[in-house]
């Protein structure tokens, strides 16, 4: 059994828009890498990075936990945190931490577990940060591509995303509050009309279309949300014009990425992928905020490194 076990996870986006909980995309815009090794006994948290050390409030320590718990592991671990991914800016920083610990677990242990269950495992860590569990970021870091989240039981659902899929991300330069995934959950409303029902299930089926056809402009045109976007919008000064600017650059379809702040575009690699980033930071100069863009594709899942 090996001593120690390195996996990096990649970035994704929650929701597409109007799969709100259930849909993800793995994207390959940064990664974070995670380092178990075994040791003597209990959990120790090691991070260059402005991180919490106690195990129950770092998404990684808390998915070491309790799979050390789960499958009465007598052994300490090590836990080494690489950030690469931004915190708090709506890229699946948290989930992505949490994919690669879930992972790494199950290689140092030689567990074999099934995609579901390190999906179960890594969403277990997600509620460090964002207070409830949720499948959609974690499940994109662990599989890569795009993901469905079905739960109850939880089956996640992957489907290769096309190839010449291409998404542009704005992450404007604001001060996220400390559990902002949390404070963005609460703002969204508890009852919805019958219609916006209607209406979102009705786009995330076509993007769900879209994704096995793979087809870029029936994903980027389905990608509407008339229940969660237009809740949170209010927290992304210049959302609107962000939006608007990217769909005139040329994007198909332009939503929030996860719970915020950052704004993703989707296009094709036919699309003019620089313009479309330029006028999405145009966008948010126009409400004063800095911005920084990264074009992007789909990505792979968690995968272990060779150290
Ligand atoms: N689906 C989650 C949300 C993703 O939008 O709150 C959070 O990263």
């Amino acid at each position: 059994m090996a001593a120690k076990v390195t996996v990096k996870a990649p970035t994704s986006t929650a929701n597409l828009g109007p799969g709100f909980d259930v849909f993800g995309l793995a994207i390959d815009a940064f990664f974070d890498e995670i380092t178990l090794s075994k040791i003597k006994s209990g959990i120790s948290i090691v991070t260059e990075y402005k991180l919490p050390k106690n195990p129950n409030s770092n998404t990684a320590g808390l998915v070491v936990k309790n799979m050390k718990k789960k499958f009465k592991i007598k052994d300490g671990v090590e836990i080494k945190i690489k950030k690469g991914i931004p915190a708090g800016f709506g890229m699946g920083s948290s989930a992505a931490s949490a994919a690669a610990a879930a992972v790494a677990f199950d290689k140092l242990f030689n567990l074999k577990l099934d995609n579901n269950l390190l999906v179960e495992f890594a969403g277990s860590g997600e509620k460090a940060s964002a207070g409830t569990i949720h499948y959609d970021n974690v499940a994109a870091s662990v599989l890569g591509g795009f993901v469905i989240v079905k739960t109850n039981p939880l089956n996640v659902i992957k489907v290769e995303p096309p190839t010449n899929l291409r998404m542009c991300v704005a992450i404007p330069s604001l001060d996220v509050p400390k559990k902002k995934t949390k404070v963005s959950r609460g703002v969204i409303p508890k009852k919805i009309k019958l219609s916006d029902s209607i209406l979102n299930l009705s786009n995330a089926s076509a993007i769900v279309a879209g994704f096995m056809t793979k087809d870029p402009s029936l994903i980027g045109k389905s990608i509407v949300d008339v229940i969660v976007e237009p809740a949170r919008k209010h927290m992304i000064p210049g959302f609107d014009q962000v939006k608007k600017n990217a769909l005139k650059a040329g994007a198909i379809g332009v939503t929030i990425s996860g719970a915020g702040p950052s704004v993703i575009a989707f296009a094709s690699n036919k699309s003019d992928l620089k313009k479309i980033s330029k006028a999405m930071s145009r966008g948010f100069a126009s409400a004063k905020i800095e911005s920084q863009t990264v074009i992007c594709k789909p990505s792979i899942g968690a995968i272990s490194m060779k150290k």
